[in-house]
């Protein structure tokens, strides 16, 4: 189970709660998997993931904007990578009928999910804080 953690927090709060959903959704596939295996889990992750996460995406990007981020750029293309993992997830889904070999699609989610969360969620995300912070006028000791 995936647990998150304060120092995870931007401090953006409609941020920090599409971040918190994400890690949410990933602990409900795990679950759902054990419980019902891999077709309704699958199913039920990727049922409205690629619209929620490029509705997140865009939200975020637009605020990263808003406090001169410098990075918004290269954070812009890896949302699209991460987008264009989940559009090409859900297509092999669709694809497959509930008795279909599941094995590749779960290691294509696990490798998406550490992809997300490790580099992105963790390290990427993050990087927006100070400049969050010192857009609302807040400064962090040793940046001023
Ligand atoms: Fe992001």
């Amino acid at each position: 189970m995936l647990i998150w953690r304060d120092a995870m927090a931007i401090g953006q709060p409609e941020i920090d709660r599409a971040r918190k959903h994400v890690i949410g959704r990933i602990n409900d596939f795990e679950r759902a998997l054990g419980a019902h295996g891999p077709h309704t889990a699958l199913g039920l992750f990727l049922t409205g993931l690629y619209e929620e996460t490029s509705t997140a995406f865009g939200r975020e990007e637009k605020i990263q904007r808003e406090c001169s981020f410098p990075f918004t750029e290269m954070h812009h293309r890896e949302h699209a990578a991460i987008l264009e993992k989940v559009e090409l997830l859900k297509e092999q889904y669709d694809e497959l009928d509930a008795r279909g070999n599941f094995t590749p699609l779960l290691r294509e989610l696990a490798g998406l999910a550490k992809e997300w969360i490790t580099a992105h969620i963790v390290q990427s995300d993050l990087k927006l804080r100070p400049y969050w912070l010192n857009h609302n006028g807040i400064y962090l000791r040793g940046q001023h």
